[in-house]
């Protein structure tokens, strides 16, 4: 082998093993934005459901943690990162084949999370309904594009 192409493989290992680190941790930020959706609808509905206080500033806060995740969770699907592909994630081959659907959905949970923010400062009953609508992306959202592993 020449000095060149001895070169020219070891740079394309390494380029290869970059690629493979960055879509693990691809995966792993986007389940960790996830678990804070999760957290903070559950406490959420934890007030909705009267199990605790309904404390407006808490809620609207649990809200803008929500809205906070969008614009960050939809860079963190890089091609190569389905579950076919990882065996740590639950992310549908749907996302790659329909990326403009998924985009819509990543999108609205913005604006339903922060209607439910605004929602929340009017009082109760408003962040009820909010709320309400804001749980059902999370159904359709995951009905779409998640493939739950048992
Ligand atoms: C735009 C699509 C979308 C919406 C909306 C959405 N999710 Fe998800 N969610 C996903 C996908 C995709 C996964 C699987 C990600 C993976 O494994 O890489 C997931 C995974 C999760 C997980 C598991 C995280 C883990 O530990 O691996 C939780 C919890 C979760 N979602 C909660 C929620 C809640 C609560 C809502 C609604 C407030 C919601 N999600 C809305 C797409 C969505």
């Amino acid at each position: 082998m020449t000095g060149i192409s001895k070169f020219v493989v070891v740079v394309s290992a390494l380029a290869i093993g970059a690629g493979v680190a960055f879509a693990g941790d691809a995966v792993k930020e986007r389940k960790e934005l996830m678990k804070t959706v999760g957290k903070s609808t559950k406490l959420a509905a934890q007030m909705v459901k009267g199990q605790q206080p309904f404390d407006g500033g808490k809620a609207a806060d649990a809200m803008m943690a929500i809205a906070a995740v969008p614009d960050k969770y939809i860079t963190l699907f890089p091609e190569g990162t389905d579950m076919k592909s990882n065996p740590d994630t639950e992310a549908s081959p749907k996302i790659w084949s329909d990326m403009d659907g998924f985009k819509k959905a990543v999108a609205q949970l913005k604006t339903d999370s922060t209607a439910a923010a605004e929602a929340a400062k009017q009082g109760e009953g408003a962040f009820k309904a909010a709320f309400g609508a804001l749980v059902k992306n999370c159904k359709s959202c995951h009905q779409d594009y998640r493939i739950k592993k048992q």
